[in-house]
This record gives structure tokens, C-alpha cells and sequence, in this order.
């Protein structure tokens, strides 16, 4: 079996590294329009195997989409990250077009691929993939809901003083500061979190998430890699050994909690054919009326880009 993953910036490289180390396909393959990028990180992490001990062949290739040909998942990354100052619905223009010659590119090798979008702003690139795809909504799917609920857990591990791995959380919306972390969905193995904490160092915790990129953006000058490169190879892995696994993924929904051809974060079930449910959870009028509003800032820019004639 194989995987691409496009671009090999920060995140792409972090990407195909995790899905390798992880030993779970026979091959691979990082593409990049830059010439020699790919191939030298390619033969750089293959060099890693016999240390890190995985038989994962990594094959760079420069723009050259026959080598990702019969891929079984495909992650794309390609674009601009954000600099400081930049919101991520700054990079829609740039970033819709190169999801377009991207997408069109892989859905001629493998179009049956399932296809992750990890380019931001990571809603309305999904919705981009998806319209030039021309694939079921099933195989087309954002990665953002377990990146932004890791950096949730992993900030409620350190105020609890627990393991990250034993905190369980949902977060729903959009991948922007509108995103829906739920607390009533929010548990340590079992024990509801509102027990733990009080509720103002838990909001305090909410609303740090929800700035959890910029926060970084901040820091670095650009978008994190770490965490999302995992986040993507934890969504390929569920795909590539049929894990049923349930995450928060971005999906189009149509008619779930009320939303209607709208791509935004929910959780699903993620297995060989993608997303192979979309779990319909009750929320209380608060919780929506959040998540309405997180899924109208993201139609916003679905409509801005609708505007410029590029899809
Ligand atoms: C982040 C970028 C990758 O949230 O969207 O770090």
C-alpha cells in the first residue's frame, strides 16, 4: 500500500516521517514542486528506518504525480503557512488555487484516494478539494478537530497534572478561533473534566485552544508541524488498517446539527472508506448557537472564494 503526501515543508516532512515510523504501508511518497526538497528529505528520513527501525520506503519526487499513482490515502499540505498577524483565511487565495492544480493532479493518478487537506484556511481547502474532486464526501475530509483537541487535552493534562492520553475531549466548527471545544464532552478516562477543574481556569483552557496555532505563529514566525504532521498521520493510519476509529474531522454536512453543505469539524468514524460516519452528538442551545456561528464564519470565506472564479 501506498501514501503521498504533497509538500514537503515542516508539515508534509513531519507527516510522511510519523505514517513511516508507524510501518503500516510499503511505500511513501513526499511531493514537492521544489526541485531536489522531497528527494532529499525522502532519502534523508529513509535513512532513518534502519535506526528507527520501519521498512516504510520514502520516495521524493518533483512534481512528478506518476509516482503517487494507486495511492490508498493522500495527505495534501501544499500552500503558504501564516506569518505573524496573519489570520489563516488570509492565505485563500494563493493557497485555493494550489488545492485545485493539486487535487486534480492526484484524483488523475488515484482517484480512488481518500484525500486528507491539511492547507489552510483548512475548511474552506477541504471545500476546495471536495468541488474539484468530484469525489463522495466520504473521501474528501479535513485534518484540524484532533490537532486542535490535542492541543486541548495537552493543556488540560499540564493544569490537571495527568497524562495526556487519559484525557477524551470533543471539539467541533471550524479550524479558526471560532472552534467549539465542548467541557460536557470532555473527560479523564470517564471522570466528566468539570469535576476537576473550575470553570474559569477551564475557560481559561478553552479559549487558549482556540488561539492554540497563533499562539505558536507567535512564537516561531510560522504555522506549527509538529502536532499537525502527527494529527494527519494519525488520520491516514485509521483509514490504511480500517481503525473505526472517532475523531473530530472536518466533513461536509448535510443537514447534521442543522448545517447544510457546510464543511466544518465533527466527529466521525474514520476506517477503509473514509468517513464512514458522521456521529450526530446533542448539544445544548449554547453549544450550537457556538457552532453555528464557527460554521458561518467559515461560509463567509466559502463565499469569498466562490467570488474569485478559481474553483
Ligand atoms: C495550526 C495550523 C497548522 O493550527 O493551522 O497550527
Amino acid at each position: 500500500m501506498k501514501v503521498t503526501v504533497v509538500g514537503a515543508g515542516n508539515v508534509g516532512a513531519t507527516c510522511a516521517q510519523i505514517v513511516a515510523e508507524k510501518n503500516i504501508v510499503q511505500k511513501v511518497v513526499l511531493l514537492d514542486i521544489k526541485e531536489g526538497i522531497s528527494e532529499g528529505k525522502s532519502l534523508d528520513l529513509w535513512q532513518t528506518a534502519p535506526i528507527n527501525e520501519y521498512d516504510t520506503r520514502l520516495v521524493g519526487s518533483t512534481n512528478d504525480y506518476a509516482k503517487t499513482a494507486d495511492s490508498e490515502v493522500v495527505v495534501i499540505t501544499s500552500g503558504i503557512p501564516r506569518k505573524p498577524g496573519m489570520s489563516r483565511d488570509d492565505l485563500i487565495s494563493i493557497n485555493a488555487g494550489i488545492v485545485k492544480s493539486v487535487t486534480e493532479n492526484i484524483v488523475k493518478y488515484s482517484p480512488k484516494a481518500k484525500i486528507i487537506i491539511v492547507s489552510n484556511p483548512l475548511d474552506v481547502m477541504t471545500y476546495a478539494a471536495y468541488v474539484t474532486a468530484k469525489k463522495p464526501k466520504t473521501e474528501v475530509m479535513g485534518m484540524a478537530g484532533i490537532l486542535d483537541t490535542a492541543r486541548y487535552r495537552a493543556f488540560l493534562a499540564e493544569a490537571l497534572d495527568c497524562s495526556p492520553r487519559d484525557i477524551q475531549a470533543l471539539l467541533m466548527g471550524g479550524h479558526g478561533d471560532t472552534m467549539v471545544p465542548l467541557p460536557r464532552y470532555t473527560t479523564v478516562s470517564g471522570i466528566p473534566v468539570t469535576e476537576l477543574i473550575d470553570a474559569e481556569r477551564l475557560n481559561a483552557i478553552v479559549e487558549r485552544t482556540k488561539t492554540g496555532g497563533g499562539e505558536l505563529v507567535n512564537l516561531m514566525g510560522t504555522s506549527a508541524w509538529y502536532a499537525p504532521g502527527s494529527a494527519a498521520a494519525q488520520m491516514v493510519e485509521a483509514i490504511i488498517m480500517d481503525q473505526k476509529r472517532i475523531f473530530p474531522c472536518c466533513v461536509k454536512l448535510e443537514g447534521e446539527y442543522g448545517l447544510n453543505n457546510m464543511f466544518v469539524g465533527a466527529p466521525v468514524k474514520l476506517g477503509k472508506n473514509g468517513v464512514e460516519q458522521i456521529i450526530e452528538v446533542k448539544l445544548n442551545e449554547a453549544e450550537l448557537e457556538l457552532l453555528h456561528k464557527s460554521a458561518n464564519s467559515v461560509k463567509a470565506i466559502m463565499d469569498v472564494l466562490d467570488g474569485m472564479n478559481i474553483l
